[in-house]
């Protein structure tokens, strides 16, 4: 059964059973800084988990584009994906564990055709915090599952939380025995060997866990579920591997017909990290060094360097993308929509990138030789460090072109290094902050505020994926970029002219406020690295114009500005933007 076949049999299902199909989030979570992508369904849908009244009601169910990044490295395997859909179904409040492990029950075997014999179930086994699970337990003994096909596990295997804090419950997963031979006499579901896939789990929220640790109940009992496609086509079209079905095999095919090298893995990767890329920059994503952007430009980077592995022509990624669009164009028509784009901005990376990887692959090589000539088997990480700091030689790559030559690197002092270096920047952004304090007067003040106004406004305007990547500031203007792809039109430099003067003009109070971190994030405050601030951050806040981690100094209201003008727009580097303005 295709993809596409289970998608809508699942969505039609659940709607067949009172549930209203929502659209997909975005895979960049709106007003959400603390997370990177949308990693499950529920996510988009925490404030009707905790109580909000969801306009399309109590029973829902969607497909979800997630992606989740904790298993880069792991990509080239048989199993893991950065990108993949969830199908869910919810219920805010509604029905309830045995209504929902009989409509799974239901969908799997009589929808899919899933032989009862091929399914186990795992239930929570109870502990402090919360009973064992013996309704969901007596559900599935109803449905026909025999006692020995359920399992009961503690909340490492059967509790389900995004996160540390959050809305949360005991869960119960269903597995798909594949018909391999057990690992052992004890092989089970939790067993890691291959027989049992897990395809459904069913979460039954009806806790949140505070930032503390303590467990308290919700106001309603909701059911989150999610259903990973990639995993259940495979299964369901008896293949070893997702990039055995529709959605990779003519990419994969591609890739082997183009390739000069053989290597399974990097087909793998190539293939993977492509749609999952195509995917972020769909909506909106685009390479940087910080956060997200980042993300995008370890897949895009490990990609490349994969197609140089495969000694596949860089000059054919065009062709390369129009078949793996193709395939995930039933699925995801916006692909093909938004394709010259798309191709722009995976052909301007790799581009980017072919420059680093020419002067740092050569000097890797000169220090991996010398390594090797004086019979040492791990590089010495100053080294590796100075690849990073002086040729922008990602360190997650020294750390794989290493291992391919059998040679270790301590990422445990990298990583300490990596910290001093950042130490030693802090401290000289400190200091430069300090003497930019003391000859800071009433303009460059007024221009701070200005600065903090038009990075809003510039996100009213272009987008959310404007964030700051640079500032500078004289008593004649302001300086600033940030990260956008296209040059602004007349009429986007009005609108934003017309509402940093609009703030302006309504006179708001501008405060300083003293939080933690974590806190500041979760309030959507903007912040330019992350890492430079402590735990307890400096934000200033203007009404629910903007919210940004900064140092200050700023006026007490927006009204002190006076009028707002762009001077300037121009690139300032690939993806990055510059306005110059002043007030007048
Ligand atoms: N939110 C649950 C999961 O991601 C369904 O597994």
């Amino acid at each position: 059964m295709k993809a596409i076949e289970i998608r809508n049999k699942y969505l039609n299902y659940f709607k067949k059973h009172g549930h209203t199909i929502i659209p997909s989030a975005p895979l960049i979570p709106e007003n959400d800084p603390s997370v990177l992508f949308t990693t499950a369904g529920m996510q988009p849908l925490v404030p009707y988990l905790l109580g909000q009244k969801h306009p399309a009601g109590t029973r829902l169910t969607d497909y979800q584009k997630c992606v989740r990044t904790n298993d880069i490295d792991e990509v080239g395997d048989n199993r893991h994906l950065t990108y993949f859909e969830m199908l869910g179904n919810w219920s805010l409040g509604d029905y309830f564990k045995e209504e929902s492990i009989a409509m799974s029950y239901e969908f799997l075997t009589k929808e899919l055709g899933i032989p009862n014999e091929k399914l186990s179930v795992t239930c929570f086994a109870g502990d402090e915090d919360c009973a064992k699970d013996t309704v969901a337990y007596e559900c599935w003994k109803k449905a026909g599952i025999p006692d020995e096909r359920i399992y009961f596990y503690g909340k490492e295997d059967n509790w389900w939380i995004a996160g540390e804090e959050g809305p949360c419950g005991p869960d119960t997963e269903m597995f798909y025995d594949t018909g391999k031979p057990a690992c052992s006499e004890n092989c089970q579901p939790s067993c890691d060997c291959g027989k049992y896939v897990e395809i459904w789990n069913n979460v039954f929220m009806e806790f949140y866990k505070d930032s503390k640790g303590n467990y308290t109940k919700l106001k309603q009992q909701n059911v989150d579920t999610g259903l990973g496609l990639e995993r259940m086509t495979m299964l369901l079209e008896g293949k070893e591997t997702p990039y055995e079905i529709e959605l990779f095999a003519p990419v994969m095919e591609k890739l082997e017909k183009l390739q000069k090298v053989d290597n399974i893995q990097s087909r793998r990767i190539v293939a993977e990290h492509l749609r999952s890329s195509m995917m972020i920059i769909n909506d909106g994503g685009r390479p940087s060094n910080v956060d997200r952007g980042y993300i995008l430009r370890r897949l895009l980077r490990r990609m490349t360097r994969h197609l140089n592995k495969l000694e596949i022509n860089l000059d054919l990624l065009p062709e390369i993308i129009d078949v793996s669009i193709d395939s995930l164009k039933e699925l995801y028509p916006e692909l093909e929509k938004n394709k010259a784009t798309i191709i722009s901005v995976i052909e301007e990376e790799k581009n980017k990138f072919m420059r680093t990887l020419k002067n740092g692959e050569k000097e890797f090589e000169k220090v991996v030789n010398k390594a090797k000539m004086q019979g040492k088997d791990t590089l010495d990480t100053q080294v590796v460090f100075n690849l990073y700091e002086t040729y922008g030689f990602p360190p997650e790559m020294t750390v794989e072109l290493a291992k391919e030559q059998g040679i270790k690197v301590d990422m445990e002092n990298f990583d300490k290094l990596f910290k001093e270096h950042q130490d030693k920047s802090r401290l000289g952004s400190d200091q430069k902050f300090k003497g930019g304090l003391a000859s800071t007067g009433e303009k460059e003040t007024k221009y701070h505020t200005a600065t903090h106004l038009l990075n809003a406004a510039l996100k009213v305007v272009l987008g959310e994926h404007v964030h700051q990547k640079g500032s500078n500031i004289t008593e004649e203007r302001l300086r600033f970029d940030f990260s956008h792809n296209s040059k602004l039109t007349e009429e986007e430099k009005k609108k934003v002219e017309d509402l940093v003067n609009e703030y302006i003009k309504m006179d708001i109070p501008v405060e300083k406020l003293e939080m933690k971190k974590d806190e500041a994030l979760k309030k959507g405050a903007e912040a330019m690295f992350l890492d430079k601030y402590g735990d307890v951050v400096t934000v200033y806040k203007i009404g629910d114009v903007s919210i940004e981690l900064c140092g200050g100094p700023h006026v007490n209201r927006t009204s002190e500005l006076g009028h707002f003008k762009i001077k300037k727009e121009e690139a300032s580097s690939a993806g990055v933007r510059r306005i110059k303005a002043i007030l007048e």
